[in-house]
């Protein structure tokens, strides 16, 4: 067993949680990643020292296991939580199937509830503080065509980050997130499959372009640091003002 200091990553198979967990490791974090599909993990971290943890976080039963296998190899709960499960889906209200629905909602609200009072569980039994970051999404605060599931998801995510924020302060235990716009990763792939795509969506955004997962790693990163000490409950976007700002129209 090992006593590191370590982060937690969930959905580290995915375009966000792969460039973050190299950019973790950069800061000295020893991790803990995890995904639903052991083939997956071993395909995206061929030659990784850090524990591939095997689990469907969307579960209350597969949070909690995820974070067993993280006490089984390091002998503690997780100082940090990384939670990058989530989906994005562009649809309208009108034509979104009760599937298409759930899924949006296990992939983005359930698994961030689960991972959060499983990880929260175990720090508080252990009587450790720690510092978690989940991630939103631009369509969470403001609204924008096409994406109410997908707003519904993370807007609840949000709720869940400011009141979990509350409740365990004074455990020492902080808990923000962030909300990027659109970012290069397999998530985005079919909304910017073609040139044309890619340059209709980057003027979407006051400055123009399209984001990247290094982008937001690096805020990720920062707020999981010893340097946001201060900062709970908040949620920053990365959104080239997508969401907050409106240049004159020329
Ligand atoms: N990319 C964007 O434009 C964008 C914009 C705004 C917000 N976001 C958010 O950014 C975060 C990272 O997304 P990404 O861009 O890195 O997407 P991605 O490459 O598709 O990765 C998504 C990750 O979530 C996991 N996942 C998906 N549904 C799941 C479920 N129901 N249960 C458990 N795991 C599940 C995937 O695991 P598998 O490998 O097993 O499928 C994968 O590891 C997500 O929260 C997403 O909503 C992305």
């Amino acid at each position: 067993m090992r006593q590191d200091r370590y982060a937690l990553i969930t959905g580290a198979t995915g375009g966000l949680g792969r460039v973050l967990a190299a950019r973790l490791a950069q800061d000295g974090w020893s991790l803990a990643l995890a995904g639903r599909d052991e083939s997956r993990l071993r395909d995206v971290y061929p030659d990784c020292t850090h524990p591939l943890l095997v689990g469907d976080v969307s579960t209350p039963e597969g949070a909690r296991s995820v974070l067993q296998q993280c006490q089984a190899h390091y002998g503690q709960p997780p100082d940090a939580l990384a939670h990058c499960v989530g989906s994005v889906l562009v649809v309208p209200l009108h034509r979104t199937s009760h599937e298409q629905y759930r899924a949006c909602m296990r992939a983005n609200l359930d698994s961030a509830f689960h991972t959060l009072a499983a990880w929260v569980d175990a720090l508080r039994a252990a009587k450790r503080p720690g510092a978690a970051v989940l991630v939103s999404s631009a369509a969470a605060r403001i609204g924008t065509p096409n994406h109410e599931a997908v707003a519904a998801a993370k807007a609840g995510l949000e709720g869940l980050v400011r009141a979990a924020a509350a409740t365990y302060a004074a455990a020492g235990i902080r808990i923000n997130a962030v909300a990027p716009g659109l970012m290069d990763t397999p998530a985005a792939a079919g909304l910017i499959a073609s040139l044309s795509a890619r340059e209709a969506v980057a003027r979407q955004y006051p400055l123009p372009g399209i984001g990247t997962p290094q982008e937001l790693a690096e805020l990720m990163a920062w707020m999981l640091s010893p340097a946001a000490a201060r900062v709970t409950g908040q949620v920053w976007s990365l959104d080239a003002g997508f969401s907050t700002i409106r240049p004159l129209v020329r």
